[in-house]
């Protein structure tokens, strides 16, 4: 017998559909029309995490750093690993229309240039122009990028707004030995073409009401870069926008005039910068970001916090807000895995 499931999302819609007999949730809601946003389909990414909110279900595969065992108490779920064994409900953290823009789409750009924005790091600039269709993304979301004459596909945020030229542009770490650094360094040149596919993700900037936090660990910073791109075309959302930005070395530092200059753009726009292991000469904030977290500020007033990181700092943040007993705040985060940047997990 079917089981009749009810999507519930951020902007109060609700979707109803049915599920056949032992069905991956997700293989329904698709079927329905409901493109969840996803990824992996394999239990690690967390792109398509929802919560139960009524009903019985299992999962086939959680992987641990994608729900903790405090999140599958409270009943958070993976759709792409859930079977529902009665009639139920879930949430999820996103607006319903995230789900009707008719999924992702496989577009081929051409690479204008390589832009090395500190020694570990660079910015890939697309021209997607050739494609009729405006590529539209949600500031905060990204796409998988098959590093070309190698089959190899990598993931990474947009690190600027979505634009009608279709001009797109990634952050990426330059790493010792991996797919996409070796091919940024070895191979790669202006005119070249590359495949991509996009969008994906959950993490995204959504209707700012009330002061905003964003915490960036390392190449983090890029989905942030987009999201304040947004915000500077608008002028500001009409409530404070802090930004911190921690790395490992001063030398992986990057876009900070970039960082400075939405000041000028955004209203109420501040930004600090942590660095974790300073070489003597480092005369700014040190240590890790938790160290530096308004507690008071955050303790006394409602805010949303976004953090895009490696998974230990947005752990950490997740843990100081816990131990520190702050309440009143919406999260949102993304965790990616540095070594490859192929695994994301919102
Ligand atoms: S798509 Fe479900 S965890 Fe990745």
């Amino acid at each position: 017998m079917n089981h009749k499931v009810a999507f519930n999302f951020a902007d109060g819609k609700t979707t109803f559909f049915e599920v056949r007999p032992n069905e991956i949730l997700l293989d329904a809601a698709l079927r329905s029309g409901i493109n969840i946003p996803l990824d992996c389909r394999e239990g690690v990414c967390g792109t398509c995490k929802g919560r139960c909110e009524s009903g019985s279900y299992t999962q086939d595969y959680v992987d641990e750093e994608t729900l903790s065992a405090e999140d599958l108490t409270q009943r958070a779920m993976l759709s792409c690993q859930t079977r529902v064994q009665s009639d139920a409900s879930f949430y999820f953290d996103f607006d319903s229309t995230l789900c009707s823009a008719g999924g992702t789409s496989v577009m081929t750009g051409i690479v204008t240039g390589v832009q090395q924005v500190s020694e570990t790091t660079a910015i890939l600039h697309i021209d997607a122009s050739a494609n009729a269709q405006r590529l539209d993304f949600l500031p905060g979301q990204y796409a998988r990028l098959t590093v070309p004459g190698t089959g190899e596909v990598r993931s990474y945020s947009f690190a600027n707004r979505p634009n009608d030229a279709n001009q797109l542009q990634f952050l990426i770490r330059l790493l010792p030995d991996g797919a996409m650094s070796n091919y940024l360094r070895d191979r790669c040149e202006a005119g070249q073409t590359i495949e991509f596919e996009a969008p994906f993700g959950a993490f995204y900037l959504r209707q700012v009401e009330r002061p905003l936090v964003m915490v960036a660990g390392g190449t983090g910073l890029s989905a942030f870069l987009g999201m304040l791109d947004e915000l500077g075309e608008r002028g500001g959302c009409g409530q404070p926008v802090h930004l911190y930005y921690g790395v490992t070395n001063a030398r992986d530092l990057c876009e900070v005039a970039r960082i400075e200059a939405y000041a000028q753009r955004i209203e109420g726009f501040t930004h600090e910068i942590v660095v974790m292991n300073p070489a003597p000469q480092w005369q700014g904030k040190t240590g890790l970001i938790p160290d530096h977290l308004p507690l008071a500020f955050l303790d006394e007033n409602a805010f949303d916090m976004y953090l895009c990181g490696p998974p230990p700092m947005v752990e950490a943040i997740r843990t100081w807000l816990t131990d520190s007993r702050i309440t009143d705040y919406q999260l949102y985060f993304e965790k990616f895995a540095d070594s490859n940047s192929t695994q994301k997990t919102a």
